[in-house]
């Protein structure tokens, strides 16, 4: 695929991880943050990845220019006018996601391709803030994104088959692996996943077990690589009580409220890894 202009909106822990992948495929990144500090701490982070990349001769110092040419920080959305995808990665907020959309319709070419990085949200209400949203999708990455080779793709009814053809060739030529599934709560993944982390929350609750003796169950007894409880620390705590948040409300279903648990450890600023304590405790 020949190398694009690449807009990213939001530079926590996806939208880093993204851009990197996008970035290291030869494409142009335009990363923008509405907080100044999260955005040039993800320009470090990433500077830093290329250095260590280089430093392992994984990449030639000859090129070291060209990338750092290629990534640029933006200070309004504004700077992401020439792009022909933007991906955003913002908080999991349907309300701050639909403005976005609707600012950024405003700015960008009919034809950009915009998606969106929701774990969640409904993409056909995302889709009513985009202008032109036949070019509208959702395209669910995992974290960390470079190591995680699957992303969900989620087209709304109306998102064209030339949209969701070159998004696959976008996909598969950073080496993921695109899945297609119809917009509905949670996708597959998370419509899965996320509820047994609450369950695995609510046996910390009630007592039944320690946080590391369930998530040791699960890995013996279960074959699972990672316990439930280390891997909501590595999505985020926050992040995880907005989707079972949205998961209750879009499939009516009370078992999906988040345990109190959760709620307690995000009002205490517990977001697992990115505050470095959650259910474990992170250096
Ligand atoms: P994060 O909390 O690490 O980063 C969110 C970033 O969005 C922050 O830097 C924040 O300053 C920025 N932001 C907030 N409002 C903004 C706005 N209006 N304009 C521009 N920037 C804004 O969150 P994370 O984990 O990166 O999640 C981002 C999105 O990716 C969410 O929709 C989440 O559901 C989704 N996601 C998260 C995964 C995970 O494992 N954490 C996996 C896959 C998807």
């Amino acid at each position: 695929m020949t190398a694009q202009n690449i807009g990213i909106i939001g530079a926590g822990q996806m939208g880093q991880g993204i851009a990197e992948v996008l970035w290291l495929h030869g494409h142009t990144i335009y990363l923008f943050d509405a907080d100044p500090v999260r955005l040039e701490l993800a320009y470090q982070k990433l500077r830093e990845r290329l250095e260590s990349l280089i430093n392992k001769g994984l990449i030639a110092t000859d090129f070291k220019n060209d990338f750092l040419d290629r990534l640029r920080v933006c200070v309004h959305l504004s700077y992401m006018s020439t792009c022909t995808l933007i991906i955003e990665a913002i908080i999991e907020n349907v309300d701050v996601k639909a403005k976005l959309f609707s600012d950024l319709s405003k700015i960008v070419d009919n034809a950009c391709v915009l998606a969106t990085n929701t774990s969640s949200i409904s993409i056909t209400k995302l889709a009513q803030h985009v202008v032109n949203s036949s070019r509208f999708l959702g395209i669910h990455f995992f974290n960390p994104v470079h190591r995680m080779p699957l992303i969900e793709m989620v087209p709304h009814q109306g998102t064209s088959l030339d949209v969701i053809e070159y998004m696959k060739g976008l996909i598969e030529s950073v080496g993921k692996i695109p899945i297609r599934c119809a917009d509905s709560p949670g996708f597959v993944v998370n419509r899965l996943l996320i509820p047994m982390i609450n369950q695995a929350a609510r046996l910390v609750q009630n007592n039944i077990a320690k946080p590391e003796d369930i998530d040791l169950a699960l890995k013996l007894g279960a074959n699972f690589p990672m316990g439930p409880l280390a891997l909501a620390d590595f999505i985020g705590l926050d992040t995880c009580v907005s989707i079972l948040t949205i998961l209750a409300k879009d499939c009516d279903d009370a078992s999906y409220v988040p345990t109190e648990i959760l709620l307690d450890y995000v009002r205490a600023g517990k977001m697992g890894v990115k505050s470095k304590e959650g259910f474990f405790k992170y250096v």
